[in-house]
């Protein structure tokens, strides 16, 4: 899409990481920006830090997992804004856990938000979209939406459905000769605040157990937190790659090839049969 000024566009998961600064560089291309998100704070400071910049934005108080949230949105944008024709369905959170420990609320919690929180933006805003015959969806994913991760379970099977989604609707819009873009974003590592997902967890979907961290996972989490520091891209750099996608009509997102061998390690066991190469390289290096 190429004529962006003046046009809305929605980014959930707006007040915080990728799509905080995703906003900041489509308000700076002139865009309209909405920013939805649950955490209403810092959603309200994102907000004014764009009025401040002279953009023009608001903020709304969605919770994507929520499909009459998500429907209200749409409403409220409709009378500030109309239809959005940018519509970034990004909010996510974070959750480590392998699968014979992860319980049924972490699994509603992390498939509400990373994958219902797509499909319920999708039937919401597309439909819209078609109509105006112009327009662009930014699903995020994740490089583990490519690789399967060992304790990443429940969150890389949201990102790998993300990725089925991004690449069918991609060409059923081709096959339509719709002039509607499709972007898939597949981070790597990102300087965000998304390893304290937790903070937006909400209170039915927490477990009961209250099990604290051992001295080990504590130790694992700072020389992870260092490696993050020093080596993540900053949303920044991702915001400036989506906004180049959305004005290219270009579909995949990758923001660095570190995860790129685990990726064709994958494919190629696919194709020969051969058994997945194990033990998992690990994502980093620590
Ligand atoms: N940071 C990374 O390294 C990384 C890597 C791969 C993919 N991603 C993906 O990028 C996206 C953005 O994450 P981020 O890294 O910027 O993290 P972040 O925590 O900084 O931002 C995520 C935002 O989503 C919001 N959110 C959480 N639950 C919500 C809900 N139910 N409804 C609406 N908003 C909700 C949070 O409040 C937060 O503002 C996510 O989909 C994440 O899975 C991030």
């Amino acid at each position: 899409m190429k004529e962006l000024n003046r046009e809305t566009a929605l980014i959930t998961g707006g007040a915080s990481g990728i799509g905080l600064s995703t906003g900041k560089r489509l308000a700076e291309a002139g865009m309209n920006v909405v920013l939805a998100d649950v955490e209403v704070p810092v959603l309200n400071e994102a907000v004014a830090e764009l009025g401040e910049l002279g953009y023009k934005a608001m903020g709304i108080h969605c919770d994507v997992s929520d499909m009459a949230s998500m429907e209200e949105m749409k409403n409220q944008i409709e009378k500030e804004f109309g239809n959005p024709k940018v519509v970034c369905l990004n909010a996510g959170v974070g959750f480590g856990s392998s699968i014979s420990e992860a319980t049924i609320r972490d699994w509603e919690w992390v498939v509400g938000v990373n994958l219902w929180g797509v499909v319920n933006g999708l039937c919401t805003f597309l439909p819209d979209i078609k109509k105006m015959g112009e327009g662009h969806i930014v699903m995020t994913s994740s490089i583990a939406g490519h690789i399967s991760v060992p304790n990443l379970g429940p969150y890389s099977a949201t990102k790998f459905a993300v990725v089925s989604i991004a690449e069918t609707l991609r060409q059923e819009l081709l096959a339509e000769n719709s002039k509607v873009g499709v972007s898939c974003l597949c981070p790597g590592f990102v300087s965000t605040n998304i390893w304290d997902s937790e903070r937006n967890r909400p209170e039915n979907l927490l477990n009961n157990s209250g099990d604290e961290s051992t001295d080990e996972e504590f130790l694992q989490r700072e020389a992870f937190m260092e490696w993050m520091n020093a080596n993540a891209k900053q949303p920044s750099e991702v915001a400036e790659l989506v906004y180049q996608a959305i004005s290219n009509n270009k579909f995949w997102i990758f923001t660095d090839d570190q995860h790129l061998n685990g990726v064709k390690a994958r494919h190629s066991s696919i194709v020969s049969g051969e058994e997945l190469p194990w033990p998992a390289p690990p994502l980093i290096d620590l």
